[in-house]
């Protein structure tokens, strides 16, 4: 019998820069049948990423960013832009990309690049944001998943987690309890966003996902 659904997955090129854990969670779930995405791309800001060997263990081609090979990061996201649009990448997702993504790739993918924050933003937006809060002694914390726009780690939210922080604590603690929501929460967020449940206002201020 034809199997209608072939060649339908929503085509996603991923952008990391580090361990790729979250990578691994797309690739376990997509694998396993639960999420019907097909990773086309992974992108690294970093040529020592871990991340790209989970890439080419999942048969992944990757494209490797080295700072040195371009002039400037308008360049390098010039680069992205098209190698993502070579690979018919439908959306990009973020995981542990540490990068600014620019106009070249946000005018390349207008609401359809995806960020994942290990945060209940807008409280800790950057680059440290599990130790920020840890330091801030915070209560609860949490994950966001939010589609990036040019105001860094404000754009529209798709979903959130919250996570109770427990008396006595270590920041590793936190940060193995982070990571296990973030690997269940991107790959139902990217489930919703593959079934076409995630919409954007027309003034493109907030995401509405249903059945989140
Ligand atoms: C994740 O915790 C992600 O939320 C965070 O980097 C980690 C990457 O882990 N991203 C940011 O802080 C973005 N500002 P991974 O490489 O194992 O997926």
């Amino acid at each position: 019998m034809e199997n209608i659904t072939a060649g339908k997955s929503l085509k996603v090129a991923v952008l990391i820069s580090g361990s790729g854990s979250n990578l691994q969670a797309i690739i376990d779930e997509s694998a396993a049948g639960r999420l019907d995405v097909e990773i086309v791309l992974v992108v690294s800001s970093r040529p020592d990423a871990y991340g790209i060997k989970r890439a080419q263990a999942a048969g992944i081609p990757t494209l490797v960013m080295c700072k040195e090979d371009y002039a400037n990061a308008q360049a390098a996201n010039e680069r992205i832009a098209k190698a993502c649009k070579e690979a018919a990448a439908e959306y990009l997702v973020m995981a542990g990309y540490m990068r600014m993504v620019l106009p070249p790739v946000l005018d390349a993918y207008p609401n359809k690049v995806i960020n994942l924050h290990p945060a209940l933003l807008p409280s800790f937006k950057g680059a440290h944001a599990i130790q920020d809060a840890f330091d801030a002694g915070v209560k609860v914390t949490g994950v966001t998943v939010h589609l990036a726009n040019e105001d860094y780690d404000k754009g529209p939210i798709i979903a959130q987690r919250a996570l109770a922080v427990e008396e006595g604590w270590s920041i590793d603690d936190l940060e193995e309890a982070i990571h296990a929501i973030e690997h269940k929460l991107y790959p139902e967020v990217l489930a919703l966003v593959a079934a076409g449940r995630v919409k954007v206002t027309p003034d493109g201020k907030t995401a509405i996902a249903q059945g989140a």
